[in-house]
């Protein structure tokens, strides 16, 4: 018999929609190139989105996945030192978006899904994709070393930007767009006690933010020039001399800095997030920025729109399925929108005077124009796309 899907990749994208599946009675099996201890381990951030947060709610899933997730509340903005408080739920309608670290919400899923009595393959090696155009196949060898293989009837590519299921697709088939925002960002963790609210500074010293994590520790960013500079080699001193001005806080206190890692800005997306019986999903289909939290919550948005479009198709209508990639690149390119904007808002313009005041002009208008204030906390609670 063969599967009805097989998902490759586990996580928030693959994890997410092998849930959605299995709570609609959709057979599925995760092949998942690495061990659980890796993938529940690795830590990023995360903020779920409103939209994100209803999308297990009215999956049932509330209890398993969002039960003690802290709601947001206030974003702090400091132009030069002045600080300026937004309140994104209230803007949003009451809205609100939820904390959950993605390392937590990875941990959730997957112990959900195989409370499911789910099937969940780490480890499987070398996965490749066969015959997606007519009857599509997927082999992989288990931590053994022996090949198997799965017939299905559809296959969901999670596997992230640098998986298989994109690099299978015929190069003829899918047009790329790349963007490099020549914005690097340098992000620290510290034993620093956490800001009252997340906080991002704007200045003509470059960016930077402090975002909470957990009650005794901080993770900081600083924007820098890639290719220019290397700010690893940055004594600590002078990494919190220079938060502790673009911060506009001279009293900031340092700590022991625990962990230091380079981000750099790149925007990337691949249409048609189909090919045959492929679907792709997630990182494996589109890269965003950081700004505005959307990298989770559009592979989260894909998830939920394939596993409703899967479960039709399964049951003899595939309106939805064809719709798919139109659907999520509509919601994806106007995520990629927001993210820019955002992104030229609050980074430094390497000294370019016109540009800087056009970003303050739009700073200030989210503060002095209603309708400005809903529309971007609208964008931040995310966007349920009437199709
Ligand atoms: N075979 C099987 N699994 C694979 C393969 C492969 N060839 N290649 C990658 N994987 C697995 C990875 O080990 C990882 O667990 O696919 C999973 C992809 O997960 P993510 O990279 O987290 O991608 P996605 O689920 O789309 O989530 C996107 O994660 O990268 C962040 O900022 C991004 O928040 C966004 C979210």
């Amino acid at each position: 018999m063969p599967t009805d899907v097989v998902i490759i990749g586990a996580g928030p994208a693959g994890l997410t929609l092998a849930n959605l599946l299995q709570r609609n009675g959709i057979g599925c099996v995760v092949l998942e190139a690495r061990d659980r201890s890796y993938v529940e381990e690795r830590q990023r951030a995360g903020v779920l989105d409103h939209y994100g947060g209803r999308i297990f709610e009215e999956a049932g899933l509330a209890g398993q996945v969002l039960a003690g997730a802290p709601l947001e509340t206030f974003l702090e903005l400091r132009y030069d030192g002045e600080p300026h408080l937004l309140d994104v739920p209230a803007l949003a309608g009451g809205r609100a978006g939820r904390i959950v670290p993605q390392q937590l919400l990875v941990r959730r899923l997957l112990a959900a899904f195989l409370a499911g009595g789910g099937d969940l393959r780490f480890e499987a090696g070398d996965v490749a994709v066969h015959d997606l155009t007519s009857s599509p196949r997927v082999t992989y060898t288990d931590a053994s070393g022996t090949t198997h293989e799965l017939a299905c009837s559809y296959v969901a590519g999670c596997d992230g930007f640098h998986g298989v299921s994109r690099r299978s697709i015929p190069e003829d088939e899918l047009t790329t767009y790349t963007f490099d925002h020549g914005i690097g960002w340098y992000t620290v963790l510290a034993d620093a006690p956490p800001p009252r609210h997340p906080l991002m500074a704007i200045g003509r010293h470059g960016f930077a933010a402090q975002f909470a994590r957990g009650t005794a520790a901080s993770r900081f960013y600083l924007q820098y020039k890639p290719g220019a500079e290397d700010p690893r080699a940055w004594p600590d001193a002078e990494t919190w001399d220079k938060l502790r001005v673009r911060l506009g806080d001279p009293d900031l206190p340092g700590g022991v800095i625990t962990d230091r890692e380079i981000v750099e800005m790149r925007s990337f997306v691949a249409e048609p997030m189909a090919y045959g019986k492929m679907f792709l999903a997630g990182d494996a289909a589109h890269i965003i920025t950081p700004m505005g939290a959307k990298g989770m919550n559009l592979a989260i948005a894909d998830a939920h729109v394939l596993a409703g479009a899967l479960t039709s198709a399964l049951r003899g209508d595939d309106t939805a399925l064809r719709d798919y990639s139109d659907v999520c690149l509509r919601r994806t390119w106007d995520y990629q929108e927001f993210s820019r904007w955002f992104t030229e808002m609050v980074h430094d313009t390497e000294g370019d005077p016109f540009r800087r005041k056009l970003a303050k002009a739009r700073f200030d208008r989210l503060f002095t124009n209603h309708a400005a204030g809903v529309a971007f906390a609208d964008m931040m609670s995310g966007v349920e796309l009437v199709t």
